[in-house]
């Protein structure tokens, strides 16, 4: 009887000792929490981040890709929708428009694109430039000439993966 109860509870502390230190056990959602608390939709930020199924037990290394390949997935989606919003208007000042919005999400993906090298390599601290996505989609917005812009709905979108990624990738820099 009494080592029975001794079993079990060496049993209980093998559970116990797996959950806390096991070095494989992925993100929790504590730190998933810590990372989307710091954007505007912290619900929002939980569910984009876990919509890739490697999040459950990814290392903050593997974290850091994620959110990146999450957001260049965005800034390419935005940027094939300005290209068609440029070459579908015949209103020109319109046009003008989506074409700096074309070039600006270029830029975007150019700094991705570094980014993920470095992060690649491992050097977190080097990422210093996501908070450019942010301005970069704000000027974009901002400069459409139209009271009912087409392109917030996206631009909204854009602006929360890159505050993602901003703070994904400053958590993995400083753990
Ligand atoms: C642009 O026009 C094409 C062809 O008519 C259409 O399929 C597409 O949905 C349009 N895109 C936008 C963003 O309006």
């Amino acid at each position: 009887m009494a080592s029975y109860a001794l079993v079990r509870s060496a049993n209980f502390l093998l559970v116990v000792a797996s959950i806390y230190f096991s070095p494989s056990s992925g993100v929790s959602q504590d730190v998933l929490a810590t990372i989307c608390g710091q954007t505007q939709n912290q619900e929002t930020c939980e569910k984009t981040l876990q919509s890739d199924p490697r999040t459950i037990s990814a290392d903050p290394p593997i974290l850091s890709l994620i959110s990146l390949e999450l957001t260049m997935k965005q800034v390419d989606m935005n940027f094939n929708a300005f290209s068609q919003f440029r070459d579908n208007t015949s209103d020109l000042a319109l046009k003008i428009a989506f074409e700096s919005c074309v070039t600006l999400y270029q830029n975007m993906k150019d700094i991705l694109r570094a980014d993920y090298k470095l992060s690649q390599q491992g050097k977190y601290d080097r990422i210093t430039d996501l908070g450019q996505l942010t301005t970069l989609a704000y000027n974009c917005e901002n400069g459409i000439p139209s009271s009912i812009s087409p392109t917030a709905g996206i631009t909204e979108d854009m602006l929360l993966i890159a505050q993602t990624a901003v703070y994904t990738n400053s958590y993995v820099a400083g753990s």
